[in-house]
């Protein structure tokens, strides 16, 4: 999957997808990071991205020419529309089913918004998904876009060596997963769930899985089950 992440902070990816799974997913081909520099994309001689907003009010917003000109740029050498995102504190809720949707896109482009946002204009034209990380906001769309890059990369078929792992995330069966425990058996005077030592495989499935409901039912009683 080819990533295209348009900002005005280039140099913040760096250290995130140059690290652990990101970075091997990278090496290994099942991912490809393009970070393009959206200042470079301005046209007056100031490179300047922000402008205020008609109609008065505090805060700045995006320009949309250097917008529109990046994407002309980058949709003018792709044979297939890639799907284009916009992470926004007005998008609707980003969840682990989107993750695994976009891990099968083959090619993502992700605008990363500032003050207060991109001119509309932009999205009409070419905005596919607007997604919200949660009910907070952040400074700007880096963060989030690197997180939903991060979720979607984890389901691409190949990049987690051991994939069933991820079939007992949380969220992946629209649960919260359960506490785990490893060596030693016991820390701090604290010992471990004592079925995890019978080695009955169907009854520690069974238990997890009640932990599971119970946890969720009582941390997330908007998730269904
Ligand atoms: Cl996607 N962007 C920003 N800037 N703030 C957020 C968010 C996204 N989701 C929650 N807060």
């Amino acid at each position: 999957m080819k990533v295209e992440i348009v900002t005005l902070f280039p140099r913040f990816f760096d250290s995130i997808f140059g690290q652990s799974i990101l970075q091997r997913a990278c090496d290994a081909g099942f991912l490809e990071i393009v970070v393009h520099d959206l200042r470079e994309y301005t046209t007056d001689k100031h490179h300047q991205a922000d402008d205020y907003r008609f109609g008065g009010g505090a805060g700045m917003l995006m320009k949309p020419d250097p917008f529109f000109s990046v994407l002309e740029k980058i949709t003018r050498t792709t044979s297939k529309r890639p799907l284009i995102v916009f992470p926004t504190p007005q998008g609707r809720p980003f969840r682990q089913t989107d993750a695994i949707e976009l891990s099968r896109e083959h090619h993502l482009i992700f605008l990363c918004g500032h003050y207060k946002g991109i001119d509309q204009r932009v999205i009409e034209r070419w905005v596919d998904k607007e997604y919200s990380l949660g009910d907070y906001v952040l400074t700007g769309g880096e963060l989030a876009s690197a997180v939903i890059v991060d979720a979607a990369a984890r389901m691409i078929p190949g990049v987690l060596g051991d994939f069933d792992s991820a079939r007992g995330d949380s969220f992946y069966e629209g649960m919260l997963d359960g506490p785990h425990y490893t060596r030693p058996e016991v820390v701090d005077g604290r010992g471990i769930p004592s079925i995890l030592m019978t080695g009955h495989h169907k009854n520690i499935e069974r238990w997890r899985l009640s932990v599971s409901q119970f946890l969720t039912k009582r941390r997330r009683p908007d998730l269904k089950k």
